[in-house]
């Protein structure tokens, strides 16, 4: 059946399972157990709560619903099915968080033919594995190689801490990998990243007597590697290129192995260089991270955020890790959450952590993490920077530069913070300054954790919504057509209406439906998460089942009513201004002038 909204559309998760798949996984699957697995659980009233593993916090706002088979952060806005928990906690892919979950219920994923696996090339190998084989190789032949480990010892790193992070050496010469891997056409190679093609056919190794620092993703695979030559020469560092597994912008060197020491200081630090992370950790601070030879990217910062409730970016003193810091707070203003704290630490001239973690030792250097300055700080000390504080045209100047950051910022009560700031230096009121930048008062920031709507602003499309997630049986209650007249009609949430006839299609299919992961990836996902989040404040939760269905038929009938309320306001309008009306018109006039009744509800 096809719905009367075509303007959004539903695409599943992953066309490779089907959907009936994914809704029989999750109604055997126990949201309640999986998230128990990682997270201890404790009972409140109807729900499980815990302290949310997402962002650090004291008091527990992580529920999980059993009834509705959810979980959601009232802190931090960390939202899904018991899918989405494995994707986000234990940092899966959908298709294995699908496959885990299968398993520990006895399912079996459908084959999926249709397209290959990530990671394996078309001759069928396995890139995971060409990989790992080549990190042994190099660790093996780093035992031997007695100029690449004086070369670890002079920088200081331990045996341990080089066994810690895989590290390994690549000999000098051409095809050193034809060793380990006697096939050494085959396309995997390339594919890896380990062996280039060159112009003339002629292949040879990529890394090539280089110190290899394996770059490993968040379940522990080795994705790349970056390459340090021994002493002099150029580049400096190679790392492989971008490959299916391997996407600079989303990965972080250390973080794998930082994990437990990132949950425990409940803090992470981003720095510029794989040494900079093994010096660190070699010295006692195990949760520092490095992008990979990029700029901080968004995703980079959201996935740090996830796991810590402080990030600090510490960077050189000179010129380019200012700009390095700079471009790090430009792409963290749209991540930014209350509650979580970001900031720059800007180290000395000639200094990098590796060598000033060195100088200082641990303690001396986690003292000045404590004092970096907090991203607000930095991002308006370096706008006034720009400008002329003591005319006012400087300071005209500076609220016009301000504007595009401050804009980004989600965060409400630091946004706020940042705007009264900006306004006071200005000496501007901070309604002004609201007003001009287009911030609006009254509008939730994006990111702020779903709250209980105020019943003045649920519209009753939404309230029919919640009714009908709280009770989906409801459905049958009521006619899908009826919506069809709310397409275009004024004072309308075209997004709701959409939503609510989507949900009545589902649920007439089955009433277990778990929209969590029916929507996922769709234009409606945010709303199905917005509101499934209110309703474990709401109080019809636990009301009788025919109190709720009264309720649910009068929302539908003030719907139903609301649609239809545009075109009768039109008609009486029309009706009004007309001279001569006939008798048929008076009536019709007559009835304009009262208050519609529908008796719609079956
Ligand atoms: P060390 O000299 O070993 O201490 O290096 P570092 O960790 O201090 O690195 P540096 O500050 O010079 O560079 C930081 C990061 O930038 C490195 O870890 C690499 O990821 C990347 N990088 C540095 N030099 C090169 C280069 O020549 N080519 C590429 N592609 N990346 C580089
Ligand atoms: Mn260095």
């Amino acid at each position: 059946m096809g719905l009367p909204f075509p303007i959004l559309h539903f695409p599943f998760p992953d066309p490779l399972i089907p959907q009936s798949f994914i809704q029989d996984l999750l109604n055997r699957v126990d949201i309640v157990g999986v998230v128990e697995r990682y997270v201890p659980l404790k009972r409140a009233g109807a729900n499980y709560v815990a302290c949310c593993p997402f962002h650090g916090e004291k008091t527990p706002s992580f529920t999980v619903s059993p009834t509705k088979q959810f979980y959601h952060c009232f802190g931090c806005g960390a939202h899904g099915t018991a899918i989405g928990f494995m994707i986000e906690y234990a940092g899966v892919g959908f298709i294995d968080a699908v496959k885990d979950l299968a398993q520990s219920v006895g399912m079996q994923v459908p084959e999926v033919k249709s397209e290959r696996p990530r990671g394996k090339t078309e001759e069928g190998d396995d890139l995971y594995a060409v990989l790992l084989k080549a990190a042994q190789y190099y660790r093996q032949q780093l035992k031997n190689a007695s100029r690449a480990i004086e070369y670890l010892k002079k920088r200081g790193l331990s045996g341990d801490i080089a066994k810690q992070f895989g590290i390994g050496y690549a000999l000098d010469g051409w095809q050193n990998l034809q060793a380990v891997f006697p096939d050494y056409n085959a396309k995997a190679l390339v594919a890896a990243g380990l062996v280039i093609q060159g112009d003339e056919g002629k292949r040879y190794d990529r890394f090539r007597d280089r110190i290899m620092f394996p770059i490993v993703d968040q379940r522990g695979h080795i994705i790349g590697f970056g390459g340090r030559v021994l002493d002099q020469g150029e580049p400096k560092y190679l790392n492989s290129p971008e490959t299916a597994l391997f996407e600079k912008g989303r990965e972080l060197y250390g973080l794998y192995q930082g994990r437990r020491a990132i949950r425990d200081a409940g803090r992470v630090i981003v720095v510029e260089g794989y040494m900079d992370v093994v010096a660190l950790a070699q010295s006692g601070i195990g949760y520092a991270v490095a992008t990979l030879g990029t700029a901080t990217t968004p995703t980079h910062v959201q996935k740090l955020l996830h796991q810590a409730e402080e990030i600090v970016f510490c960077f050189d003193g000179d010129n380019a890790g200012r700009r390095a810091a700079w471009r790090a707070l430009e792409n963290s203003l749209e991540q930014l959450v209350d509650g979580k704290q970001l900031s720059f630490l800007f180290l000395p001239q000639g200094e990098d952590p590796d060598t000033y973690v060195r100088k200082l030792g641990k303690d001396e250097f986690e003292k000045l993490l404590g004092g970096a300055k907090p991203l607000s700080q930095f991002l308006l000390d370096e706008l006034k920077s720009r400008v002329d504080l003591d005319t006012h045209e400087g300071r005209a100047r500076l609220l016009q530069e301000a504007r595009p950051f401050v804009v980004q910022i989600r965060a409400k009560f630091l946004g706020k913070m940042i705007r009264q700031n900006l306004a006071q230096i200005a000496g501007i009121s901070t309604q002004d300054l609201d007003r001009e930048y287009g911030v609006q008062k009254s509008k939730p920031a994006n990111s702020a954790p779903p709250r209980l709507a105020s019943a003045a602003v649920r519209t009753p499309a939404r309230k029919v919504i919640e009714l009908l997630m709280l009770r989906p049986n409801l459905c049958s209650l009521v006619d899908r057509k009826d919506l069809v007249a709310a397409r275009g009609a004024p004072k309308i949430k075209q997004e709701e209406i959409a939503l609510l006839d989507a949900l009545l299609e589902v649920f007439n299919e089955s009433a277990t439906t778990k929209i969590g992961e029916y929507f996922r990836g769709g234009n409606l996902e945010n709303l199905v998460r917005e509101i499934e989040a209110t309703l474990l404040g709401r109080p019809e939760a636990s009301f009788q089942d025919d109190e709720i269905k009264e309720q649910f038929l009068h929302e539908w009938d003030n719907l139903i009513v609301a649609i239809n309320e545009g075109p009768r306001e039109l008609r009486r309008k029309i009706l009004q201004e007309k001279q001569n009306l006939s008798p048929e018109e008076q009536s019709e006039y007559r009835a304009l002038l009262q208050p519609q009744r529908t008796g719609i509800a079956k």
